[in-house]
């Protein structure tokens, strides 16, 4: 029976491209509502746990955090930092799957403008 094995299929591939539609939306419903969202919250959500609310660094059960506000991080370029966070290494996840390029970017902004200008002076 052609037919009802054709049917069948058919069935699966609508109920797999739901499936699939439902993630996209999801995952597009997120980002338009949180693009105006500031910059420190993406930080407190997605990088505190790791690096500090004020992004001091810390260590993580055996894992030690650097401070964004260190030297290495102070000479890097935009690019670097962007990539870091894009792309993770080092033990740090990637974030190109969670944020979007304009939420990375402003993320480099923030360690640039807030925690690399006020925690610097102390700590090397
Ligand atoms: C699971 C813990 C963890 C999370 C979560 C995390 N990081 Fe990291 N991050 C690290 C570690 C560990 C390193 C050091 C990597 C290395 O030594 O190469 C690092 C390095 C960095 C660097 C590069 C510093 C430098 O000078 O090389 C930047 C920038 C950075 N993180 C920003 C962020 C941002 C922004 C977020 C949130 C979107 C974030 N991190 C989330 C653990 C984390």
């Amino acid at each position: 029976m052609p037919g009802t094995h054709l049917g069948r299929l058919a069935k699966l591939v609508l109920v797999a491209a739901c499936a699939l539609a439902a993630a996209a939306c999801a995952g597009q419903a997120q980002s338009p509502a949180r693009r105006g969202e500031p910059a420190r919250e993406l930080f407190q959500r997605n990088c505190a746990v790791c690096h500090g609310p004020g992004g001091e660094g810390q260590q993580v059960g055996a894992l030690a955090v650097p401070s964004l506000g260190a030297a290495r991080t102070v000479g890097s370029t935009d690019e670097r930092l962007s990539q870091q966070i894009h792309d993770g290494g080092g033990q740090m996840p990637p974030f190109k799957y969670t944020l979007t390029d304009e939420q990375i970017q402003a993320l480099v902004r923030f360690i640039r403008e807030d925690i690399q200008s006020k925690g610097e002076k102390g700590k090397g």
